[in-house]
This record gives structure tokens, C-alpha cells and sequence, in this order.
């Protein structure tokens, strides 16, 4: 307490430039594709190998590695109060299966960074310091995603999420426990779910094309989206293509185009901020001369005001009770996730120390979820993302500029010193 605290531009200075793009080469050769891309499935050995990189780099922080029971792998950091709540930042490093060097790892890797940057300078935190790489964020093997997150903040139970399979049948909690074999053989304790935090902070890729507009280095992040996913299918008659005359057919390719259409134009709002999306869409039985009888359309609905999102849901299944050219349809929830505000003091810090090292971060909302939507409900969360070329993401080709990944570490390291002062 008697030591000058440390200035955050001091704070920046050491974070390092070349540290930070070796790490970010390093982790995307683990699963890297020949064309540049990276395929980090959750729990495959790739994302494996990833962990116990990670577990290594504890020792140059003086930190202690650690693995919960769905894989959250932390490294913790010391502080002088060990009676106190950590300070957490993090994010995942597992992939899409044609994937980027950036969404997720960037997160993890920047606050590997951070956590270098804040013992070079001989900061000591009075709160503990944790780094966590979530598990599955990416749903792409396992889905739903955000299993660590959730699972560790009670939002779903290990119970329900260890017999996801995918699409080879393997189990979540079977490919969980190979990885879990190989974290014990190299002498990596477990540690509890939930435990209490001070804070979480997550840097990410903005996967839009907002920063890169405002020719913005960093941005603040108010608050995510609140996502709702559902299964939609409609049912109709099965009959020959040819013979059947128009008033006998129960056509459900017909219905689920109607039904579709409706549900689009339903969300379609003048301000341009309703997300609709149909990605998935199944006929059956799929036969060039047979009327479909059956089909199956996902539906990605999204919007950041919870009374706004609410109320297309309850459109939408009112939409599905009516009859689509004389088929029945039934609606489902798959899941979903209320938006979420970051607490106004958090992003007031992010404000305020971003101005402080002269960076400029403009406020945005996330359009894209990830593991702090779910923080958020456990404990005072925030975000801050930088650019990425052109918006992309899960892609092969998605970008984010060295010295952009390097102002949000900077931004990231001043803040969590903050935080933990
Ligand atoms: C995943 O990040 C999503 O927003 O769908
Ligand atoms: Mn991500
Ligand atoms: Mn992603
Ligand atoms: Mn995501």
C-alpha cells in the first residue's frame, strides 16, 4: 500500500508486441489449416495440446494452473489480500472447423499478455489475478456452446452437457475425460465450479465490421444481444409429384416457405436491428418426385432489448399455431439467452483508462455472444474488442491488425490493474 501506484501508459509500454504475435503463431499452428485457417475443435487433441500450452506459460507469471470439471482452465496470479475475489479476464481457444487465428484465442493469449506486462513492471495486484480459457465456446462440435461459461455459472448442469454428442457420436464427457486424463498426467489440480469473482473482463474480435468503420483501434462493449434459437417444423402429406391435384396436397415444403416468409417479415424492423436467421433447413422424405412431407428450419432470432425480443417470440409462436397451406407447424425452443447491460461502472473504467493511455474506444453492443453473456449474471462483466478485417470471422482469412490486438492488451492490462488495486 505505501508503494506509488503503477501509471497505466508504464502499464501499456511493457506490453510487448512480439510476445503477443509469437503466442498468437504458436497456438494457431495447433490445429492449423494449409490455407492459413485453424481447426481447434473443442476437446480434440489439438485443443488439448492448446490447454497444456497454456498451463505452461504459468510459471513465468508466478501462477498456479488449474482445471474445473468441464475443462475451464486458470491460472491464477496472487494477490497481496488473498481473502479477496479475483480479477478474471479470458476468453476460449477453441475453434470453428474452418476457423481463424483470432475468435477466442486473441482473448486468451491478450490476457496472457496482460498478465506478462503487469509482473515486468512489478505491479503486485492486491486482489488475486486469474487468466481462464473457457471450454466449447464455439458449439461448432458440441452445441449448444458456451458450455464452460455456462456450466460454470449453474446456467446449465455438467449432468445435461456431458451427453452432447457429435456428429461422430462421441460424447462431450467422453472427449471431456481424455482431456482431463492428459491435464492429470501432467499434474494439473482441479478446482471448484462457480467460484466467486470480482470481475470478468473479455477481449475478443469485434466479428463485425463497426471498429474498422470508425478506423477505432479498440471498442468498449456495453452489453450483448439476447439470442433465441429455435427448431421449427411443419408437417404435411407425402403423395406422388404428379398425380396429386392442388386441393389434395399438404405440401410442407409449401407450408415452411409460407411460415418462413411470415417470420421474416415479421421481424423486419426499420431500424435494422432485429437479427433473423434461417441456417438450417430439411426436407423430407427428399425425393425430386414426391411431396414433402415433413420439414425442419432452425430459426436464430436476436435482439439487445429483452422486451423487444420477447415479443417476436410470443409472434412467432402464435405465427406457428395457424395452419401453413393446410400443414401443421410447432415451434421449439432450443435455447436462449436473455441480453445482457455490462455494469455501468465497468465500462466507465474502460472509458476512463482508455483515455487515459489516449486511446480512442467508442461504445458498441455486441452482436455476437459469447462466454460473458453469462458471466455477466455472476459477476460485474465487461468486454472490449478490437477490429477485424472486413468484419470477418469463422473464416480461414479473418484478420485483426497487430497493433490493434496490442492497443486492446494495453487497454486490457491498465484496466485489470485497476480493478485489482
Ligand atoms: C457465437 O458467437 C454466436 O454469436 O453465434
Ligand atoms: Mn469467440
Ligand atoms: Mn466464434
Ligand atoms: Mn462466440
Amino acid at each position: 500500500t505505501d508503494k506509488p501506484a503503477i501509471d497505466p501508459a508504464t502499464i501499456a509500454a511493457a506490453v510487448s508486441p512480439e510476445r503477443l504475435a509469437n503466442d498468437l503463431a504458436n497456438v494457431a499452428m495447433m490445429g492449423g489449416r494449409s490455407d492459413g485457417g485453424v481447426a481447434r475443435l473443442a476437446l480434440d487433441d489439438n485443443d488439448t495440446r492448446a490447454r497444456l500450452w497454456l498451463i505452461e506459460q504459468a510459471s513465468v507469471l508466478g501462477a498456479k494452473a488449474s482445471v474445473d470439471a468441464i475443462g475451464n482452465v486458470f491460472l491464477d496470479v496472487p494477490g497481496s489480500d488473498p481473502t479477496l475475489e479475483p480479477v478474471v479476464t479470458g476468453s476460449h481457444l477453441d475453434s470453428q472447423p474452418a476457423g481463424g487465428k483470432y475468435d477466442g484465442a486473441l482473448g486468451v493469449l491478450a490476457g496472457l499478455e496482460a498478465l506478462r506486462a503487469l509482473k515486468q513492471v512489478g505491479f503486485t495486484p492486491r486482489r488475486p489475478l486469474s487468466l481462464v480459457s473457457w471450454t466449447n465456446e464455439e458449439g461448432a462440435r458440441f452445441s449448444p456452446g458456451t458450455s464452460g461459461s455456462a456450466v460454470f455459472c449453474g446456467v446449465r448442469s455438467l449432468e445435461e452437457t456431458r451427453p452432447i454428442e457429435d456428429s461422430d457420436g462421441v460424447s462431450l464427457g467422453h472427449a471431456l475425460d481424455t482431456c482431463l486424463a492428459e491435464l492429470d498426467a501432467a499434474g494439473v489440480p482441479r478446482r471448484p465450479l462457480a467460484t466467486p469473482m470480482h470481475a470478468f473482463l473479455e477481449l475478443h474480435i469485434e466479428q463485425g465490421p463497426i471498429l474498422e468503420r470508425e478506423g477505432a483501434a479498440v471498442g468498449v462493449v456495453e452489453g450483448i444481444q439476447g439470442v433465441s434459437w429455435f427448431e421449427v417444423s411443419v408437417s404435411g402429406s407425402a403423395n406422388h409429384a404428379g398425380t396429386t391435384p392442388r386441393a389434395m396436397r399438404r405440401d410442407a415444403l409449401e407450408g415452411a416457405c409460407a411460415l418462413a416468409t411470415t417470420l421474416r417479415e415479421t421481424a423486419r424492423d426499420s431500424e435494422d436491428r432485429v437479427r433473423f436467421t434461417i441456417g438450417k433447413f430439411a426436407v423430407s422424405p427428399g425425393s425430386v418426385n414426391t411431396i414433402p412431407d415433413q420439414v425442419t428450419f432452425t430459426i436464430d432470432l436476436r435482439h439487445p432489448d429483452a422486451a423487444t425480443l420477447k415479443a417476436l417470440e410470443a409472434e412467432f409462436n402464435e405465427l406457428a399455431q395457424q395452419t401453413w397451406a393446410g400443414c401443421k407447424a410447432a415451434l421449439t425452443s432450443l435455447s436462449r439467452v436473455e441480453p445482457v447491460a455490462f455494469p455501468a461502472t465497468l465500462t466507465a473504467l474502460l472509458d476512463d483508462t482508455a483515455h487515459e493511455l489516449g486511446i480512442t474506444a467508442p461504445r458498441l453492443v455486441s452482436g455476437a455472444f459469447h462466454d460473458a453473456i453469462h458471466l455477466a449474471n455472476h459477476c460485474p462483466t465487461a468486454m472490449l474488442f478490437v477490429p477485424c478485417r472486413d468484419g470477418l470471422s469463422h473464416h480461414p482469412d479473418e484478420h485483426t491488425e497487430l497493433d490493434d490486438a496490442v492497443a486492446g492488451t494495453q487497454l486490457l492490462a491498465a484496466s485489470l490493474a485497476s480493478l485489482t488495486r
